[in-house]
């Protein structure tokens, strides 16, 4: 069951306009929000994060976060599973034509759809995963979870044609991010990542690791990252809602340090995973 434009439906039952500005122009933006044991994760920050993506689009908020709320509790009870991935998109609706400038008085159109949440194997996990680069050819407002995800379904394509889990991007010799998560480093036990800015989307995974970080004393850096730092990194990690905290121990076919899952990844997944057991799937946050 999802819900689409006020009402909840199946999926099969789900249609929009072909002429929908989602379809034509990729005219909207979206969230994805993780959901433990039928607790979304940091609700209130996706929220946030969805209503800067609107602002930054000029597409005024179709619903209050109180609204929003209620809505996507309701999806996530609709579903037979208790660990999801609850998907909002909002685009601008369908305007019955096709012209690029806003149209007036359309109704944005809302879909909340969820699926079962598939996080990293136990052998991704323990083994680490492999990666490719490529030059971040995204446009300049990244800090949008915009629905133009060409670039990312181009990049995610030709890492898995090379049997790669993730793409990293750089732009002008610097690490941005990767085509859908955030990248973190380590170099002799100190962790470092570039700063949120409109380079990179601004990764609720990405706020976690660092506050864990610095709870527990773990040495992080919020900083710009060299393409060379990235390359002579000990350790590479990725993170985003889907992939928690995951280790990758290649990048473009060389090793990175000795090619095992090094043990800051380890040790910062064993933070997540224990903030996940006890506070997540608790529904603290
Ligand atoms: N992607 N950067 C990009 C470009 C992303 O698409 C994502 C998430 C992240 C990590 O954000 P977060 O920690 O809030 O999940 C960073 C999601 C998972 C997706 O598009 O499916």
């Amino acid at each position: 069951m999802l819900y689409l434009n006020g009402r909840f439906c199946r999926a099969e039952d789900a249609m929009i306009s072909a002429l929908d500005r989602g379809c034509l122009f990729g005219d909207g933006v979206y969230e994805v929000i993780p959901v433990y044991s039928r607790n979304p994760f940091r609700l209130d920050e996706h929220l946030a994060r969805l209503d800067a993506s609107l602002a930054a689009i000029s597409l005024p908020n179709p619903h209050t976060p109180l609204q929003w709320a209620e809505l996507v509790r309701e999806v996530i009870r609709l579903q037979a599973y208790d660990d999801q991935s609850v998907y909002l998109h909002v685009t601008r609706g369908n305007a019955g034509e096709r012209d690029f400038p806003f149209p007036a008085g359309v109704a944005p159109t809302v879909l909340i759809n969820p699926s079962p949440l598939v996080t990293p194997s136990p052998e991704a996990k323990a083994k680490g995963v492999r990666a490719i680069s490529h030059a971040d050819f995204r446009w300049l407002r990244c800090d949008i979870k915009s629905l133009n995800l060409l670039p990312t379904v181009l990049l995610r394509e030709a890492a898995k044609q090379q049997g790669c889990a993730e793409c990293l991007m750089f732009r002008d010799g610097m690490l941005s991010e990767g085509a859908a998560s955030n990248v973190f480093v380590v170099k002799q036990g100190v962790i470092a990542c570039p700063p949120k800015n409109h380079l990179i989307l601004p990764g609720i995974t990405y706020d976690l690791v660092i506050e864990l970080a610095r709870q527990h004393g773990v040495p992080m850096e919020v900083r710009p990252v060299t393409e060379a730092e990235v390359r002579n990194a000990d350790e590479l990690w990725m993170t985003s809602s889907t992939r928690e905290v995951l280790a990758i121990v290649e990048l473009d076919g060389q090793a990175v340090g000795d090619g095992c899952v090094g043990p800051m990844a380890r040790q910062l997944d064993q933070y997540y995973q224990d903030f996940k057991r006890t506070v997540m799937r608790a529904g603290k946050e």
